[in-house]
């Protein structure tokens, strides 16, 4: 059994998620408070111990080791050396990909709220935004296939996210065949991100893109990562998957030209060691996430009725509708970010919802890969701001029964 109550001061060792907000609890970027699978430490503490960390060639055996985790785990056979492309992460892996694939001022489509790097990769390559704002419907996630279909037939890219950061789906493989089915009659090339696709949860499997009809495939490329679900962000290592020869020559030649195509020898090694060794670590861990996810939703439901956790498929992001503890009258415009400003005052850092795009407005991402206790600690942190602002409108004169607005 691993441990994932243990907790581990990461204050002071220039973490971005601990160090840029001193005197806080940190529950916003994606990261975990987990350390690494013991198999990935001492990998890394060999490779560390070798003492030269000069330029390197990526081995057989790492294109080995994903080809065997993919066929294993999720059913995607035939991949290897030669329809990989190493990285430094997948936001250069699908900057890449956009590069490849458009001409400036063409469109990227995209699904709102998607995750907030999305943004600023689509305008750095000179394109523009295409949004198809996911239907929100009775703390449900769905496509609207109208507004798709729309958007689709103007577009050039669609940057699919699944799982999806932060609405918290994981794309079954009846709406992700429609999603391609409708790509491929109008011609637009997919990029899927599928970096949280490790970590999903009971009654919902990853469908890697890849593993769709083979007419679906084609104009295609999935961009990955073992960062997310082993805790490796900073270690800075992706792949991109291409099965089409001349797909994968063009983002080759694009991650060449934004000089993103020479890898670190850490991350190397530690991907080896994830999808060699590391199996057990990340079903125990997943297992730890998704009761982490039962203590938000019981916690909400018994402390603070008026904020929703959106049901959680997969990642370790909760998509939390907080819109039930808005004030009677309250101008929905700007309440994700009054909010997400209350709660840093009192101590505890989420992400504010519109930082997804103003889809997002009245929600905010809490990060719950964290030990229980810090989870606990966060949500009497969310509970206390409440209170607080209970008192401040009941002061001013609104209702803060139960029945109202505020719990
Ligand atoms: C959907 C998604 N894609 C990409 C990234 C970042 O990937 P990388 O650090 O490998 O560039 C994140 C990080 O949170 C993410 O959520």
């Amino acid at each position: 059994m691993y441990n994932f109550d243990e907790i581990i001061d990461r204050r002071n060792t220039e973490s971005v998620k601990w160090d840029l907000y001193p005197g806080t609890l940190p529950m916003w970027v994606a990261d975990m408070d987990f350390r690494v699978a013991p198999q990935i430490h001492d990998a890394l503490q060999r490779r560390l111990d070798h003492g030269v960390f000069g330029y390197e060639l990526v081995p057989d055996a790492y294109y080995d080791a994903i080809g065997r985790w993919f066929s294993r785990r999720h059913g995607w056979n035939g991949i290897g050396r030669e329809n990989i492309i190493p990285t430094t992460g997948v936001i250069a892996a699908y900057s890449a990909a956009i590069k490849a694939m458009t001409q400036p001022g063409d469109k990227v489509l995209v699904q709102t709220p998607c995750y907030n790097a999305f943004f600023p990769v689509i305008g750095n390559n000179h394109c523009g935004l295409l949004v198809n704002p996911l239907h929100y419907e009775n703390g449900l996630y769905s496509i609207d296939w109208e507004d798709f279909e729309a958007k689709v037939s103007q577009a050039r890219v669609f940057l699919l996210c699944n799982p999806h950061n932060p609405a918290g789906r994981v794309w079954t493989r009846e709406e992700l065949e429609h999603m391609g089915e409708i790509c491929q009659r109008h011609k637009v090339f997919v990029v899927a991100d599928e970096i949280h696709c490790e970590l999903t949860y009971p009654g919902h499997d990853y469908t890697p893109w890849a593993t769709l009809p083979e007419h679906l495939v084609r104009n295609s490329v999935s961009c990955n990562s073992p960062t997310k679900a082993f805790n490796l962000a900073g270690i800075q290592i992706a792949n991109v998957f291409a099965s089409d020869p001349e797909v994968y020559q063009k983002i080759n030649r694009a991650l060449h030209e934004n000089e993103c195509s020479g890898v670190n020898v850490f991350g190397v090694t530690a991907l080896q060691a994830a999808y060699n060794e590391s199996e057990d670590w990340l079903d125990q861990l997943r297992a730890y996430l998704w009761h982490n996810a039962r203590t938000v939703y019981g916690f909400l439901e018994d402390e603070l009725p008026g904020i929703t956790a959106l049901p959680l498929e997969g990642t370790y992001l909760m998509w939390l509708d907080c819109r039930g503890i808005m004030r009677p009258g309250e101008a929905i415009e700007g309440f994700s970010e009054r909010f997400a400003l209350r709660l840093k005052q009192y101590g505890l850092v989420v992400s504010t919802g519109t930082l997804y795009g103003s889809a997002g407005e009245g929600f905010e991402r809490l990060n719950i890969a964290c030990p229980r206790t810090l989870l606990l600690e966060g949500l009497s942190r969310l509970k206390k701001t409440v209170q607080v602002l209970q008192k401040v409108y009941a002061g001013a004169g609104f209702c803060s029964s139960r029945e109202k607005p505020y719990l």
